[in-house]
């Protein structure tokens, strides 16, 4: 299976928030991640779509932007605008999750739906046909630098299979505490996509932590 990994931002060094996407990229990421919260869904706050629109043209790899806020829909067009790939967003932070899922394919970007801890893969039954990708939280959302919660491998095995029902090709995203001692235990509950912050911006070299990850996956 196609493994990719996709560094969150969040934990980057913002006053040199440029420099930081070229060396991850540059260190081998395959995703940019991308974390919009609001201080009103999540009790944090962060960046908008004036940033993705300035990193957008430092790399060609797809900026994949998780949208931690309520409402969701007025910010969509905006960041389609600002060049985001995939427009991720929670099903409690939107009225209407399938006017918001076609809204986000409607302006040209990949669609993706994630769940909380305690969100159920409930809304599955109705929309899986609809999006591109499937994002499991591994953590509350909010903060970057949190621990894994495990039982989001069962979620995962449990989204694994109905993706694979479907045999469409919908990317399974994991985020939140992924670490290279864990990423492999977590690929094997079925992720396919994995975000990682503090797992690497933490470190000294970019480039040996993604090593090290893709060399986890390796073994599996
Ligand atoms: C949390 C964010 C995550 C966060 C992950 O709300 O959605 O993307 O940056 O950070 P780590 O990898 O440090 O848990
Ligand atoms: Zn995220």
């Amino acid at each position: 299976m196609i493994s990719r990994i996709a560094p969150s931002i969040l934990s980057a060094d913002f006053a040199r928030l440029g420099e930081e996407v070229r060396d991850v990229v540059a260190a081998g990421a395959d995703l940019v991640h991308f974390d919009v919260m609001d201080n009103h869904y999540v009790p944090n706050l962060t960046v908008g779509p004036l940033v993705c629109k300035a990193i957008r043209p430092l790399t060609q790899v797809p900026i994949d932007v998780h949208l931690m806020v309520k409402p969701v829909d007025r910010i969509v067009p905006d960041f389609a605008a600002a060049g985001a790939n995939i427009i991720s967003f929670h099903p409690e932070a939107s009225e209407h999750v399938h006017r918001t899922i076609r809204l986000i394919k409607d302006h040209g970007c990949k669609a993706g739906l994630v769940f909380n801890p305690a969100t159920p893969l409930a809304y599955l039954d109705e929309v899986l046909d609809e999006i591109d990708l499937v994002l499991i939280m591994s953590v509350n959302p909010g903060f970057g630098g949190q621990k894994f919660i495990p039982g989001a491998l069962r979620k995962l095995r449990a989204a694994r299979e109905r993706i694979d029902a479907t045999g469409r090709e919908i990317w399974l995203e994991i985020d939140g505490g992924v670490k290279v001692d864990n990423i492999a235990q977590i690929a094997r509950a079925g992720a396919d996509t994995f975000v990682a912050g503090s797992a690497i911006f933490d470190t000294a070299d970019y480039s040996a932590t993604v090593k090290a990850m893709r060399a986890e996956l390796a073994k599996i």
